[in-house]
C-alpha cells in the first residue's frame, strides 16, 4: 500500500537514493512505546527508501547524548529538552496534544520532530517519511528535501478520527468487499496479529487514532466481547492497536443484560441493568485500562434499544455513559434510526425525515461524554443524497459525522469509485446554523458549537484481501478518508497525488492517468446508476447492480415513486413529506423551490414529471437517457486509460486492476440498459438522439 516506500526507492535496482549524513543516526531520550514504534517505522522507512540502515541513539537521560550530533531527534517537549530546545515556545505552543513540529537545522544537521505527545512525535514521523517519499530524487525543479523540512507544524482539526469495523467474530464482514476478516475466524480471535498491525501502521500514518473492531449489529456472540470469555482477545487486539496510538472501543449490544446477563430487562432506567452495564464495564477497564468506549446502534433495523421500554435515547445513552464516566470512556450512539417496516403504500412517512425528528428534541439531555454519530445523508450512503439536517441542529450536543469507506451503494470494490470529493462536498456544505459560513466541517470539529467531542467516524472497506482493499484504487479512499479526518481543508485532487505517489512512484504518466481516472469516478458512477439524487434502484440484500424496483414496494422507505408521468420523491414542506423544513431558512427555501433546487437533487426534493426542464436544459427524462450513455461510455474509458499503463505497474495489481475495469465497463451496460428501458417504457418518451433503448 501507500507504506512500501517504493516511489522513494532506487534500492530495488540495487543502487540507493543518495542518503543524506542525518538520516543515519536516530537519537531519542525517552522510554515510550509510541516512541519506540516511531523508530521502529523510521527504521523502516529508511532503510527502503535509501537502503542504509541507520543506528538508534535510544538514550535514558538527555545527558548521554550530545545536542550536537547530528541525526534524527524524536521526543515530546517535556521528555527532552534537546528537542525542545529546536523549536520557540511559541513554537511549542502553537501545536497540541497530537500536533506536532518538525525542523531542520541545516548548522547541526539535525532533523528534529517534537510534540506535546508520544502520538504527535509518531503523526511526525510518517509526515517526515512521506516527505521522504514524495520528493523525487532526481527531478532539479523539486524542492530539495532540507528546505521542505525547514520547519513544519500540524495540529488535526477533528479530536476524533475514527474507523469503524462492521466484522463479525464468525469471520464475515457486513458490507466487506475485500475478503473476510483478518480479526476474527470461525468464532474466535484470528491468533496471528500480524496483519492487525500492519492495519494499525495504515491507520496512523494517515492520522486515525480510533477504532471500533466489530460490526455495530452485535450477534449473540460477539455480546460476549464484554466478559472473560474474550476480554483477553480484546485487550491483545488493543495492545496492536495502542502501539500506534489507536484507542480500542467495541460495539455493543444494547440487550446484553438479557443476552448474556441473565436479567428479563434492558430498561435503561432499571437499576439492575445499570449495575450490569457499571460492573462489565469496570471488567473491560480492568483488562485495557486506556479502553475507549462503546459504539451503540440501538433500535435501529430490528436492533434492540430503548424504545422497547418507552424510554428515549437519551435515556438509553445516559446510561452508558454513567457506567464509562469514571474511566474517561464515551458513548458513540449512532442517529441512523428509522422505521424499517414501512407500508409502500403510506406516503406520509418520510425515513429521511426520522433522524433528525427522533433526535433534536433530545438537545442538551445527553451526557457530555456522548457523542452523537450522524451519517453524511438521511438515507444511507447513496451515491448523491442530500446531507443531513442534523448537523447544526443540536447546538449542545457532541456530534461526529460517518462516512462509508466501504463501497456498498457504490460499486462494491468492483466499480471504481474515489469517495472524497463526495465527502469534501459534505464537508463544505453550509448550514447556515449560525449565519453564512457554518459548513459542516466547522460543526463537526467542534468549534462552531464549542463542543468537547467531535470528529469523524467511518465504515473501513479492508478485509484479508491480499491489497487490502479488493480494488488496488479502493486504497485511495482509506487513505482519503484518514487525511481529510486530519484536516478537511485538503483538496480531493491533493490526496489522490500524495496516494498515487507514494504508492505508484514519480511517473508522471502514470500519476496523469490514475489521477484522472480517480477524480472521474465519482461522476462517471453517478451518470450510469440512480439518477439525480433519487438514489436506490439496487438489487436488494446485496445492493450490487441495477434493479429499479428493487426497494419499490418494499418496507424499507427507500421509494422513486416513479410512474408512467413522473418521478421523485415529494420532501416539500408545500406537498410533500416537510422534510426540506429540517434545514436552516436558506437551505430550505433552495430545496423548497422547483426553480432554486440544484439539479443534481431535484429527485431527492421534488416529484417532477419526465418532461420538467432542468437547470441545464434539458428533460428529465432526457438527461437520464444522456447521463446513462455518457456513463457507460465513460466506464470503458476507464478501462482504456489503466489499459494505458501496462508495463508501468507492478504486473499482479496492473492484471487485477485492468480485470476490475474491464468489469465495471461491462456492468455499467447492464445499468445503462436496464435504467434506460424501465424509463423508456414508462415514460413513452423517445430519446432525442435515437439511440438503442430496448
Ligand atoms: C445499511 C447497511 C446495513 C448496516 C446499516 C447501518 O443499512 O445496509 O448493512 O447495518 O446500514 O449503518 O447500521
Amino acid at each position: 500500500a501507500w507504506l512500501s516506500y517504493r516511489s522513494g526507492s532506487s534500492t530495488r535496482g540495487g543502487v540507493a537514493k543518495h542518503a543524506p549524513s542525518w538520516i543515519q543516526h536516530i537519537i531519542v531520550n525517552e522510554k515510550h512505546e509510541v516512541l519506540s514504534t516511531a523508530v521502529a517505522e523510521l527504521i523502516q522507512g529508511l532503510e527502503n527508501i535509501y537502503g542504509v540502515k541507520p543506528t538508534v541513539n535510544q538514550a535514558q537521560s538527555a545527558q548521554t547524548n550530545s545536542d550536537a550530533a547530528p541525526g534524527i531527534w524524536l521526543g515530546t517537549w517535556s521528555g527532552s529538552s534537546s528537542v525542545a530546545g529546536q523549536f520557540s515556545e511559541s513554537e511549542r505552543t502553537s501545536v497540541q496534544g497530537e500536533g506536532y513540529a518538525i525542523r531542520f537545522n541545516e548548522e547541526l544537521g539535525q532533523l528534529a520532530i517534537g510534540s506535546e505527545s508520544a502520538q504527535g512525535v509518531l503523526y511526525g514521523t510518517f509526515h517526515v517519511l512521506r516527505e521522504l517519499t514524495l520528493t523525487p530524487e532526481s527531478s532539479i525543479d523539486a524542492e530539495p528535501l532540507e528546505s521542505r523540512l525547514r520547519y513544519i507544524a500540524e495540529q488535526p482539526r477533528n479530536s476524533l478520527r475514527m474507523i469503524n469495523q462492521w466484522d463479525n467474530v464468525d469471520g464475515s464482514i457486513e458490507r466487506g468487499y475485500a475478503g473476510d476478516s483478518i480479526f476474527y475466524e470461525k468464532g474466535e480471535f484470528t491468533r496471528d496479529l500480524g496483519r492487525i498491525r500492519d492495519y494499525a501502521r495504515l491507520l496512523a500514518s494517515t492520522g486515525i487514532n480510533a477504532i471500533s473492531i466489530n460490526n455495530v449489529n452485535v450477534h449473540q456472540r460477539e455480546s460476549l466481547f464484554l466478559t472473560e470469555h474474550f476480554l483477553g482477545d480484546v485487550a491483545r487486539v488493543a495492545s496492536e492497536f495502542r502501539a500506534y496510538g489507536i484507542q480500542l472501543f467495541l460495539s455493543v449490544n444494547y440487550a446484553s443484560p438479557i443476552e448474556i446477563g441473565g436479567l428479563n430487562t434492558a430498561d435503561p432506567l432499571d437499576e439492575q441493568v445499570r449495575e450490569w452495564w457499571n460492573v462489565h464495564t469496570a471488567k473491560v477497564y480492568a483488562a485495557i485500562p486506556d479502553f475507549g468506549g462503546y459504539l451503540v446502534k440501538a433500535d435501529s433495523e430490528n436492533r434492540p434499544g430503548p424504545f422497547t421500554y418507552n424510554r428515549d435515547h437519551a435515556d438509553g445513552a445516559n446510561m452508558l455513559a454513567e457506567a464509562l464516566r469514571p474511566f474517561d470512556g464515551v458513548v458513540i450512539w449512532r442517529c441512523f434510526v428509522y422505521n424499517c417496516k414501512q407500508d409502500w403504500r403510506d406516503r406520509s412517512t418520510d425515513r429521511a425525515r426520522a433522524a433528525y425528528d427522533h433526535f433534536t428534541p433530545l438537545d442538551g439531555r445527553f451526557a457530555d461524554n456522548v457523542i452523537l454519530q450522524i451519517k453524511n445523508g438521511p438515507m444511507d450512503f447513496q451515491v448523491r443524497e442530500a446531507v443531513s439536517p442534523l448537523f447544526g441542529a443540536m447546538e449542545q450536543t457532541n456530534q461526529v459525522i460517518e462516512f462509508q469507506i466501504t463501497q456498498e451503494y457504490t460499486g462494491q470494490q468492483r466499480h471504481l469509485c474515489y469517495l472524497v470529493p463526495q465527502w469534501k462536498d459534505v464537508l463544505d456544505f453550509d448550514t447556515y446554523a449560525k449565519g453564512e459560513g457554518s459548513e459542516i466541517k466547522n460543526i463537526v470539529d467542534g468549534s462552531m458549537f464549542n463542543r468537547p467531542y467531535s470528529g469523524f467516524a467511518a465504515v473501513s472497506n479492508i478485509g484479508s484481501d491480499a491489497c487490502w482493499t479488493g480494488h488496488p484504487l479502493a486504497q485511495a479512499n482509506l487513505y482519503g478518508y484518514g487525511r481529510l479526518a486530519w484536516n478537511p481543508e485538503l483538496s480531493a485532487e491533493e490526496i489522490a497525488e500524495e496516494w498515487i505517489r507514494l504508492t505508484f512512484g514519480h511517473d508522471e504518466e502514470v500519476i496523469h492517468t490514475i489521477s484522472a481516472m480517480l477524480l472521474s469516478s465519482l461522476d462517471i458512477y453517478e451518470n450510469y446508476t440512480a439518477p439525480l439524487g433519487v438514489g436506490w434502484m439496487v438489487n436488494p440484500n446485496h445492493h450490487y447492480g441495477p434493479n429499479v424496483d428493487g426497494y419499490e414496494y418494499s418496507k424499507w422507505g427507500t421509494y422513486h415513486f416513479a410512474d408512467c408521468e413522473g418521478i421523485g420523491v415529494d420532501r416539500t414542506v408545500r406537498s410533500g413529506t416537510g422534510y426540506t423544513s429540517q434545514y436552516h431558512q436558506q437551505n430550505t427555501d433552495k430545496y423548497e423551490s422547483l426553480e432554486q433546487c440544484p439539479d443534481e437533487l431535484i429527485l431527492f426534493f421534488h416529484h417532477v414529471p419526465y418532461t420538467h426542464v432542468l437547470h441545464s436544459g434539458k428533460t428529465v427524462i432526457q438527461h437520464i437517457y444522456d447521463t446513462h450513455f455518457e456513463g457507460a461510455t465513460q466506464a470503458t474509458e476507464l478501462a482504456n486509460q489503466w489499459r494505458s499503463l501496462e508495463g508501468k505497474i507492478d504486473a499482479s495489481i496492473y492484471d487485477k486492476v485492468a480485470a476490475l475495469q474491464e468489469e465495471q465497463a461491462e456492468h455499467s451496460k447492464e445499468w445503462r440498459d436496464m435504467i434506460n428501458t424501465y424509463f423508456y417504457r414508462k415514460s413513452g418518451i423517445d430519446d432525442e438522439q435515437g439511440r438503442t433503448i430496448y
